[in-house]
């Protein structure tokens, strides 16, 4: 388990990421709001209002999500009613889309995803890929002639000062492999705090994660459940058989069994569920273990490569795999 793991006050571990400007604390479970095919906004805040009734208080959404919004009324209405006592009690972390990856977008960017998220900070704000598009573009799948590469040194200083204007407290990368990290870490002053990047029992990340773990950078992962009924995800963890079997031998479902595992590798997760039943069950995880041959069989799990949008053209993981 990760080493700065602190005391909890909502039952589940925390961490103090580091690089941040007021030692903040991240609950070890996150609530994604990536949600394909779209829902609604109004379903995108009933479930967030749920999700806040079972304790979540860890959100995560990008400028891409269309998800900023309908957070930003569920987070207002529940500070209002008292379903939450306090901004402080809660984490949110957004992410710069890839057409606002220019030096001079990235604090306009940020600005526009507070101005969305009713906030006057995040908590965590993120480059959503290592890669540019045309400035200003949104379109995804992005368009093979809109992708362009990334000026790392210019974007990430806009980063820092996007920290050191207060409009977030800590600052970090999502889908960055070691060599892009590494570039990263080569002129920083302040080093990414995180790095988001997809991880399941069928995509381990084990470089990347070691990588992170030796420059202190919290690995954090997004869709442990591969991402199921996405177009950028997989059907293949839902329908592992390794899974099944031992969900079934536990008495737990095959989603538990996956984030059961993330938390006995010390890391820090993501999920995505609008459904009330499914929220609940992924949070009731803390409570039982996995047996080392459970881990072992988990960990034997032939090795497979899911979300990578921008292969057309660009291979975001510098076949690093
Ligand atoms: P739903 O919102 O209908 O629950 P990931 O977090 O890996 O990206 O996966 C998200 C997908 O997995 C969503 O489609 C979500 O659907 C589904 N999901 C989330 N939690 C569970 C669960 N406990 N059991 C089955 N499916 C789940």
């Amino acid at each position: 388990m990760a080493s700065s793991l602190v005391g909890t006050s909502f039952n589940v571990p925390e961490y103090v990421l580091p690089c941040t400007s007021n030692g903040k604390r991240m609950p070890h479970l996150g609530f994604g709001t990536a949600a394909f095919p779209p829902v609604g906004s109004e379903t995108t805040k009933l479930a967030i209002l749920e999700a806040l009734k079972l304790r979540y208080r860890h959100f995560d959404t990008a400028a891409k999500y269309g998800s900023e919004q309908p957070l930003g009324e569920a987070l207002a209405e529940a500070l209002s009613k008292g379903l939450v006592q306090s901004r402080d009690e809660l984490f949110v972390t957004s992410k710069l889309w890839c057409g606002d990856a220019y030096e001079h977008r990235v604090v306009p960017a940020l600005k526009r995803s507070l101005q969305n998220l009713k906030l006057e900070y995040l908590d965590l704000f993120l480059i959503h890929w290592p890669v540019s598009t045309k400035p200003g573009t949104y379109e995804f799948p992005t368009k093979d002639e809109d992708i362009l590469p990334m000026n790392f040194n210019a974007v990430w200083a806009a980063m820092e000062e996007c920290q050191r204007l207060g409009l977030t407290k800590s600052i970090g990368v999502s889908n960055f492999s070691c060599k892009n990290l590494a570039q990263i870490l080569a002129f920083a002053n302040i080093p990414p705090a995180v790095n988001q990047v997809e991880m399941s029992p069928l995509w381990h990340q084990k470089k990347l994660r070691e990588f992170c773990h030796a420059n202190g950078i919290l690995f954090h992962a997004y869709s442990p459940l591969g991402a199921k009924g996405t177009f950028w995800g997989t059907d293949k963890v839902m329908e592992n058989e390794v899974l099944s079997e031992i969900a079934k031998a536990k008495g737990k479902t095959l989603a538990q069994i996956c984030l059961r595992w993330a938390y006995e590798q010390g890391i820090f997760t993501l999920v995505k569920s609008y459904n009330k039943e499914r929220m609940k069950q992924n949070l009731e995880i803390l409570d039982w273990s996995l047996s080392q041959e459970e881990l072992e069989n988990i960990n034997a799990i032939p090795q497979s490569r899911c979300c990578d949008p921008f292969n057309t053209i660009y291979d975001v993981w510098d076949g690093e795999f």
